[in-house]
């Protein structure tokens, strides 16, 4: 609740009635409200939105207005589409977290979606109506199906299933969610939750390929256990960060930035590769380095796809796309995917073999029995890979990570990766410590015949140098 003029909103918008029709309340919530003189959090979205609509400037922080005189900027409209998951209720407090940054929200859920929760839980949280339906006489007669597309300043689809998602990619539109995600022409947002298997399917992952393609922005799918008892990709991301995604999405990145309107992809953390459905191959990548990278560039004003293998630190928030991806084979697709960009930079681990006939199911220990031998295949380069693509970006940096002879490895990765920079770290030892996973790290930064040695200092630091390098070339 916060103290204002309510009186004085309440004749702007027209009267108590509508007051009570705008918010989806009775008399008695007004009289409420007027004897406390303030409103509830929920409602500031609508009544701004409402305030504006009929032509007063509105300070969302205080509710204080006046007439609109001048250009102000908008409340922001998200169209919120929930799919058929049991991650839909994490959708509800998505909606009431929004609104707390003047977002206005109005929801669309799935048939499927009502399985799990109802429209009027949602209606509730976002003080507006709910729509369901897309043969529905009065939802038509109140607002349009295209107007609901095109009213929105971002779609955002939480939890977008394996289904939902499978039918956007398609274009089809055989009910009222998919029907808006065809005609929208506002930014699209998916919030991917679905089985881990389901997640890792060839058809999922094409569907996630082809809408990426066609500027469809994904946040997560996170790791960890889910709901259905397994374990792997595939978690509805936290609320936090699904508003997080979608306020850079409705506040895209200043054009003040030095890197602004560049496009950057990072590697980051390890690769992991199956043994059997329960044993795989890794390294100790924390994805430290690389986040924190992608951190920086974003900060200069790029826009960064963050394309990381599983790590357990956090997404950084402003203006990274996070794909997350578990085999080299995975970071390869997923890297091709983001393409154009104009920098690529390689700090993942990436495995340098993979297992081949891995085993669907656990392999079986037998007593007094041999160990099974693996048999390897090699990973692609994805570094040498981006360097020598027909759409190569114009500055590709690699890493190296050396135990001996740092220069001179680090020269030969630099000639036979065609890549421009090469930053060489001793992954040996920082404080007397392994590399991986610490918070700190020491470089040499090749660019062609010139190097540069940089002591040790956090990585957050040395990635602020590097992005700083990085900013003055394309200066
Ligand atoms: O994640 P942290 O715990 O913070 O640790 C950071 C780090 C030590 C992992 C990082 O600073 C680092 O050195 N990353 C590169 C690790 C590596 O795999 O180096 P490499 O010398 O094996 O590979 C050389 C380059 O080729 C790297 O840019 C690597 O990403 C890339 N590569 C390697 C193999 C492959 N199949 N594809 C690739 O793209």
């Amino acid at each position: 609740m916060k103290n204002c003029d309510l009186p004085a909103i309440i004749t702007a918008l027209g009267g108590r009635q509508a007051l009570q029709d705008l918010l989806g309340v009775g008399p008695s919530a007004i009289s409420n409200y007027l004897a406390r003189g303030a409103l509830p959090q929920r409602a500031h979205a609508p009544v701004c939105e409402a305030l504006r609509a009929r032509g007063w400037q509105i300070d969302p922080a205080s509710l204080a207005f006046s007439s609109l005189e001048s250009g102000h900027s908008v409340g922001r409209r998200v169209l919120l589409i929930i799919g058929g998951g049991i991650a839909a209720y994490k959708a509800l407090e998505v909606a009431r977290r929004l609104q707390d940054h003047d977002v206005t929200v109005t929801g669309v859920m799935t048939s499927g979606a009502r399985e799990f929760i109802t429209p009027l839980s949602l209606s509730a949280l976002t003080a507006s109506k709910t729509f369901t339906d897309l043969f529905s006489l009065t939802d038509e007669a109140e607002m349009g199906h295209i107007r609901l597309a095109r009213e929105a300043d971002l779609v955002l689809v939480a939890p977008a299933t394996a289904n939902l998602m499978a039918r956007t990619a398609n274009g089809l539109a055989d009910d009222l969610a998919t029907t808006i995600l065809l005609a929208t022409t506002a930014p699209v947002l998916m919030a991917p939750a679905m089985n881990p298997a389901m997640w890792a399917n060839p058809a999922t992952q094409d569907n996630l390929h082809r809408l990426r393609a066609r500027g469809v922005h994904f946040v997560g799918p996170a790791a960890g256990d889910m709901a259905c008892g397994e374990e792997g990709t595939g978690r509805l991301s936290e609320p936090e960060a699904i508003v997080g995604a979608a306020k850079d999405l409705l506040h895209p990145p200043s054009a003040e930035g030095p890197l602004a309107g560049r496009h950057a992809i990072v590697t980051s953390g390890p690769t992991v590769e199956p043994i059997d459905s329960v044993r795989f191959i890794a390294n100790r990548s924390s994805g430290k380095q690389g986040h924190a990278i992608a951190a920086a560039l974003a900060h200069r004003g790029a826009r960064v796809t963050l394309v990381s293998g599983p790590v357990g630190i956090p997404t950084p928030q402003q203006h990274v796309d996070l794909v997350p991806v578990e085999t080299a084979r995975d970071m390869l697709s997923a890297c091709e995917a983001a393409l154009p960009a104009d920098i690529a930079v390689c700090a993942a681990a990436v495995a340098d073999w993979h297992v081949t006939g891995v085993l669907d199911g656990k392999m079986k220990k037998t007593d007094g029995g041999a160990p099974p031998a693996l048999s390897l295949a090699e990973n692609p380069d994805i570094l040498r890979h981006l360097a020598t693509h027909a759409s190569r970006p114009r500055l590709v940096v690699g890493f190296a990570a050396e135990a001996e002879d740092l220069h001179a490895n680090a020269m030969a990765k630099l000639a036979r990766k065609g890549c421009d920079w090469i930053v060489a770290n001793n992954v040996t030892t920082a404080d007397g410590a392994p590399v991986f996973g610490n918070d700190n790290n020491s470089a040499t930064l090749f660019t062609g015949n010139d190097s540069e040695d940089w002591p040790q200092m956090s990585k957050v630091a040395l990635a602020d140098r590097l992005a700083t390098r990085i900013e003055a070339h394309f200066a």
